[in-house]
Parts: C-alpha cells; sequence; structure tokens
C-alpha cells in the first residue's frame, strides 16, 4: 500500500515537474553562447560574455521580449577548437538554443560556424575578424569588419605614420586570424613599395620566441608586425626587449587585453595595435556603456566587452523584429539589420553578413592604451 502510494506521488511529481518546465520553456528564448572562459585567451571569452550580459539583463528587466525572457546557456570552449565544436553540438541538439552568440577567436568560430550552418541555426559572432568565417554560409554573421580591412590599417600606418620601408612579421601559423592578418597586411604594405624582409612564425603555446627574435634583430627591420593574441605577444615583446631589439611592435585586435601589459610590463610602450574600440571616445553612446558596465563589472570595458554587448543589442534588436522566434525568421531578421546604432559604431550587415566599420588605432604608453586616429571603411 506504502509502496504504491509512493509510486503514485512520485509520478505526479514527476508529471507536475516537467509541465512546469515546459511552461517556463515557453516563456524564455535560449540563446546559447560559446567563449574562451579559460585557458591563454580567458579574457576574451569573459569579457565578451560580460558584455552580452549586460544587455541581455537590461532587456530582462525591462521586460523582456513581448513578455518572453531571453536565457543565455554559456558553454566554456577552453580557447580550444574542438571544444567550440561540441559546444555548439551541445547547444543546438541539447539545449535546442535558438540562436548562438560566438566565438571570438576565428579558429574557433571556424570550427562551430559550420555545425550551425549544418542545424539552421543563426550565429552571430561578436569579433571574429577572419573573412571564412561567414563564407561557411548564410546563417553565420558578424558585427564586426574583418581583417583585409584592418590589415590596410596597420599596413598604411607602419607606411604612412611610422615612414617604415623594410618590417619583419611573426605569425601564429595555427591561428587563421594571425595567418590571413599577416597575409592581408603584406598585401598593402608590399603594394605600397615597403617590404617585408623576414617572415616567421611561432604557435600560440609557444613560451621561447628568441631563435625567431634574434633572426629579426639582424635584418634591421623599422617595425615588427605581431598579428596574435595577448598572452604571446606579451612574451614576444618581454624577449624581445630582452634581446635589444627597439623598433615598435604592431598588431591587430588580438592584444586587446588588460592582461597584455601585465605580461609585457614597460616593453611594449611606443608599439600600435588597430582595434574595434576605445573607452576614449567621446560618443555618448561609449560613455554611456562604459559607466554601465565600470558600475556592474567594476573595471573600464575592453574591446571585447563593447562587442559583446553590441552583438547581443543587435540580436535582440533582430529578436524584437523577428516574424517568429523559430531559427530561419530569427536569420532573415538579422538579415535585415540596417543602420543599428551600437557601442562601437554603425551596424548594417552586407550581402555577405559582415559589418563594415570603422577601426581605431592604439598606441601603448605606460601600460595603458591611448587612442591615436581612426580609420574608416
Ligand atoms: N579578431 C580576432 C579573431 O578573429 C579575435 C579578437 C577580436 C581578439 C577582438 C581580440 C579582440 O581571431
Amino acid at each position: 500500500m506504502k509502496k504504491v502510494n509512493f509510486l503514485l506521488l512520485s509520478t505526479l511529481l514527476i508529471f507536475s515537474l516537467t509541465s512546469c518546465t515546459k511552461k517556463t520553456d515557453q516563456n524564455v528564448i535560449k540563446v546559447g553562447e560559446y567563449g574562451s572562459l579559460t585557458g591563454s585567451e580567458a579574457t576574451f571569452g569573459t569579457s565578451t560574455h560580460n558584455g552580452i550580459m549586460l544587455a541581455i539583463d537590461e532587456l530582462n528587466s525591462a521586460g523582456g521580449i513581448a513578455g518572453k525572457k531571453i536565457k543565455v546557456i554559456t558553454v566554456d570552449d577552453q580557447g580550444k577548437p574542438e571544444e567550440a565544436a561540441s559546444a555548439v553540438t551541445k547547444l543546438i541538439t541539447s539545449d535546442k538554443v535558438a540562436v548562438i552568440l560566438g566565438e571570438v577567436a576565428s579558429s574557433r568560430s571556424l570550427a562551430g560556424a559550420p555545425i550551425a550552418q549544418r542545424y539552421k541555426i543563426p550565429m552571430v559572432s561578436p569579433s571574429s575578424t577572419n573573412p571564412k568565417v561567414t563564407q561557411v554560409g548564410n546563417y553565420i554573421f558578424r558585427t564586426c569588419f574583418i581583417d583585409p580591412f584592418q590589415g590596410k590599417v596597420m599596413a598604411n600606418f607602419a607606411k604612412n605614420t611610422l615612414k617604415a620601408k623594410k618590417v619583419a612579421i611573426l605569425r601564429d601559423v595555427k591561428s587563421d586570424y594571425s595567418v590571413g592578418l599577416a597575409e592581408f597586411f603584406t598585401k598593402t604594405f608590399t603594394d605600397g613599395g615597403g617590404k617585408v624582409v623576414v617572415d616567421l612564425s611561432y604557435t600560440a603555446g609557444d613560451i621561447d620566441f628568441k631563435a625567431q627574435l634574434t633572426t629579426i634583430r639582424s635584418k634591421g627591420v623599422e617595425a615588427i608586425f605581431v598579428p596574435g593574441y595577448y598572452t604571446e605577444v606579451g612574451l614576444i615583446a618581454r624577449q624581445a626587449k630582452e634581446l635589444g631589439v627597439s623598433v615598435p611592435l604592431l598588431g591587430g585586435d588580438g592584444w586587446d587585453s588588460a592582461r597584455l601589459t601585465e605580461i609585457a610590463g614597460n616593453s611594449l610602450d611606443n608599439s600600435y595595435f588597430s582595434n574595434h574600440y576605445t573607452a576614449e571616445s567621446k560618443d555618448p553612446r561609449v560613455a554611456e556603456f562604459v559607466e554601465k558596465y565600470k558600475k556592474v563589472f567594476g573595471q573600464v570595458p575592453d574591446g571585447l566587452a563593447a562587442m559583446g554587448y553590441d552583438a547581443a543589442l543587435v540580436l535582440i534588436d533582430a529578436l524584437k523584429r523577428a516574424k517568429t522566434l523559430t531559427p530561419d525568421d530569427i536569420r532573415d531578421a538579422l538579415a535585415a539589420t540596417k543602420n543599428f546604432q551600437a557601442v562601437t559604431g554603425v551596424i548594417s550587415f552586407n550581402d555577405n553578413r559582415d559589418a563594415e566599420k570603422a577601426a581605431v588605432v592604439l598606441a601603448v604608453k605606460n601600460g595603458q592604451f591611448k587612442f591615436v586616429e581612426t580609420v574608416n571603411p
């Protein structure tokens, strides 16, 4: 008798639990997010996540979208492409998200995007800049500029501002971002009459760059282009200084982390990199964002945080316009994004689902990033 009662009770319990979950499910829009919350690019994932959550929490506390709240399901891919692929598979097949935000690093977006495309789940990368990312297919978007532009910005800076004629390149061969950016830089720099006299490589995770730097030192270059991520760039800068290499290092958005100068010390002073945003901007949208972010997270937002915030805003705008909340209708609404005023610029998707936005050049001075110039596309 007791057993029967117990069975009955537990069945009832399970029933009510499942119907409860069903009910809440209808009141939420599930958004997946994958990023490097740990590993040697942990600040990329963490800042991006903070930016995303700031935008989503604002929306949810203002009532959500037609009464529905957004629920973000976040997976840490530890900065590994294989993990990025399984993160996207899990978000789609087990969490049943309607749309995905991520990744930051191009190689990881390139691992995740084919899966999103295959399942026809839209994916928006906040800041992957390699051209191949959105070429994966019509469900893949990005809210940032691409590397042919970024490479041109830094090649022109080397040529016109630094008056460099001979440069070296030191690239990460395992990173689609680094390899692509090195190529795009080379094209503009050599088309303009400059010479890349030495082009060497490393692999993410390396810690000793002295052999490459010793070769570079012997070539009498006026600048070294290092299109890598902050952990290796910080070490490269330190070791360059130890070897007496005193020419500026140049780089791209992958330098953007407070960790960069923690690792490099003062060895990056008078070096320059291109980025998506500067917290110094006089734009009232930027100032407002910086204030809000500081209140919640206690620090000045880096570019990744701003890009995460903007990607979430663009997604929210599309969700509000979407005919229904099916992945196909969300995709169509995303594709129709025009002149959306975000923190990092005005966002419209072109035919390749890329955003065409201005870049900024920043200088490293006393461990800080200082605004130098804005370059329009
Ligand atoms: N653009 C880089 C890539 O595609 C990622 C990145 C963006 C890193 C912004 C830092 C800041 O790999």
